[in-house]
């Protein structure tokens, strides 16, 4: 989601719609504005693209002088009017836009449910305006600082009041926000784009804090209400390379927010407590998960590879036989489904024709089908039985990095759960596997801060017409992932093998120089994986090992370089290493100057079987 905000003397709508329009890429199934007019508090919200809420306004324009907007990703609730942003309270004279997730919404809202408040939207947003209301003593900062008191989560927002129509108070708790300081007007906004046509001086706001904005002054403090003061800063930045966050691509960008995305996909689904997996939106029952024989899982492309490391997880994890199907595939063979098959679609999109009638065949036969997707409100989403949804907010670049890595995510949550009902693993095992699940983005994070090597090993692979990846285990699934990211983007012909089928074929292509990537993370076969190597050494092939540190210097016996990632268990590895491939990919594109973010000959959703 993206929020914005204005107070000042300029067309408020206007400035809110040109902030709304920087901020598409983070969410377009609905968008919305409050603005003060004459007449007190006036919303406007229109499902669907931001075209749809200008085509509102076009007849009934909201004249004032402050305002707030939005524009949605859905997460609680289906993309409607009603879950649509700002929200207000009873009385209509709160008004809240939202962008994050309050984890404890649903009992906050049966704590305000009892107290006599009435809500009209799925959403958790609701809620905060009702809090708001319930807290104000006659000062908006004072009512807000004592809401978010009650309120578990990520979350940045933007509040107004009729009550004190000259402020705007803005919170940022672990989602993004900054306050733009102009000449007798002020703003806020989810990213520097938003704003950055009005202004060029910024407040960054960080965690904890937040700030109270009139047309001529900028209040920073801490949500428990200690003023402190800031630096501005001057934005240099041109306004493409702002809408990009300062990467020089959308795929960059992606790739570097998945500590984020994976945080955001744990957040609420791990009980810190019990230490055990709560996915309280699945319909599947206890009882039906106990009864389940088989699992297909289906999907296309980076999804389906997401699928492969699916299998690899519930299969150890669960101990339930998984087979991997690309959708287009699926329902010509007849597959054999029963009422104890589970069907997990995976999808980014949501919106994949071939995936789409694959869950249909597979409902047809009587399967249950639960779709892990992005996208909330999807077609897939919608006619799914049951809904994981991973949280990695939208992708703009066509080849799938974030997403596909919180497709893993969404597995490893499944799978313990799985494991959990069905007493696969014990207590002390499934919160050994959280544990280190919540050590990946802080991995990922150290892993993204050796960038430079792999646009080292990438530039010297970019004069390539041919190379091989090859991996055993979870390692092989990954490589296919990162196979298909090089083709997608560099065009360089990649091969993915299990590191021991080479020998039954492809070795006739190992020549002279020919560069191989191997992808060495499962101890258990750590062994087998390096005779395979020597044979490919023994071929002429240029091997590049990537691997633990640990392991990094016996490696270097038999390859010709190293790259260490951070160690982490063996069903999670996938979750790490593929971000190495991601850059691989990712900077040989660059190398050869091919348009990263929109390759040739792909679309980013594909609604044609
Ligand atoms: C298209 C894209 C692929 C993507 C596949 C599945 O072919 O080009 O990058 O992996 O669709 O997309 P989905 O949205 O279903 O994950």
């Amino acid at each position: 989601c993206g929020i914005v905000g204005y107070i000042g003397d300029q067309n408020t709508q206007e400035v809110l719609i040109d902030g709304l329009k920087k901020l598409e890429y983070r969410g377009y199934d609905s968008a919305g504005i409050a603005v003060f007019t004459d007449s007190g508090l006036q919303i406007a919200k229109a499902k669907g693209r931001l075209a749809n809420l200008e085509a509102k306004l076009d007849g009934a324009p909201l004249l004032g002088h402050a305002g707030i907007g939005h524009t949605r990703w859905a997460t609680h609730g289906k993309p409607s009017d009603e879950n649509s942003h700002p929200h207000m309270d009873e009385s209509q004279k709160f008004s809240v836009v939202h962008n994050g997730i309050i984890e404890n919404y649903l009992e906050l809202k049966e704590e305000l449910i009892s107290e006599g408040h009435t809500f009209i939207s799925e959403t958790d947003t609701e809620i905060i305006s009702h809090l708001i209301a319930r807290e104000y003593k006659g000062d908006i900062v004072k009512a807000v600082q004592k809401a978010i008191t009650f309120m578990r989560g990520a979350f940045a927002l933007g509040v107004l009041t009729e009550h004190e129509p000259n402020k705007l108070v803005a919170v940022r708790q672990a989602s993004p926000l900054v306050i733009g300081v102009g000449e007798g007007e002020n703003f806020i906004g989810s990213d520097i784009p938003a704003i950055l046509k009005y202004t060029r001086n910024v407040f960054i706001l960080n965690d904890g804090e937040m700030a109270v904005l009139t047309s001529d002054a900028v209040e920073l403090m801490t949500i428990e209400g200690q003023f402190i003061s800031r630096e501005m800063i001057h934005v240099e930045w041109d306004a493409v390379t702002a809408e990009k966050g300062g990467y020089e691509h959308f795929m960059l960008k992606e790739i570097h927010e998945q500590p984020k995305a994976y945080r955001d996909t744990m957040l609420g689904r791990i009980d810190k407590e019990t230490k055990k997996v709560v996915l309280p939106e699945l319909k599947l029952t206890e009882e039906q998960i106990k009864n389940i024989r088989n699992i297909q899982i289906v999907a296309c492309g980076t999804a389906y590879n997401a699928g492969l490391i699916g299998r690899t997880v519930i299969e150890s994890l669960a101990r339930i036989p998984v087979e991997n199907d690309v959708a287009s595939e699926y329902r010509y063979r007849s597959p054999i489904v029963t009422p104890d098959t589970l069907v997990i679609v995976v999808s980014q999109s949501g919106e994949t024709a071939d995936t789409l009638a694959a869950l249909r065949e597979a409902q047809a036969n009587g399967a249950h089908v639960l779709a892990i997707t992005n996208v909330v409100g999807s077609s897939i989403a919608r006619d799914a039985d049951d809904v994981l949804v991973t949280l990695a907010g939208p992708e703009i670049a066509v080849a799938s990095t974030k997403a596909y890595s919180s497709q893993l995510i969404a597995f490893y949550l499944f799978g313990l759960y799985l494991a959990q009902v069905r007493g696969t693993q014990t207590d002390e095992q499934v919160a050994h596997v959280l544990a280190a699940m919540e050590s990946l983005p802080e991995q990922v994070e150290e892993m993204l801060g050796k960038a430079d090597a792999i646009k080292t090993y990438a530039e010297q692979i970019a004069s390539h017409k041919h190379l091989f990846f090859i991996g055993r285990g979870q390692d092989y699934a990954v490589v296919q992932e990162g196979s298909l990211k090089l083709k997608e983007i560099s065009y360089i012909h990649s091969e993915a093998y299990a590191a021991g089928e080479l020998k039954h074929g492809t070795l006739a292509l190992i020549e002279d120089g020919i560069p191989v990537i191997a992808l060495v993370t499962q101890e258990s076969v750590l062994e087998k994986t390096v005779s395979n190597i020597k044979e490919v050494k023994a071929r002429g092939g240029d091997v590049l090992a990537i691997t633990y540190e640990e392991h990094a210097v016996e490696l270097l016996k038999s390859v010709d370089q190293v790259f260490a990632i951070p160690k982490t268990l063996p069903i999670l590895s996938a979750a790490i290493s593929v971000v190495a491939l991601q850059l691989l990919a990712y900077y040989a594109s660059l190398a050869l100057g091919h348009d990263v973010d929109k390759p040739r000959n792909l679309a980013k959703s594909v609604t044609v079987e």
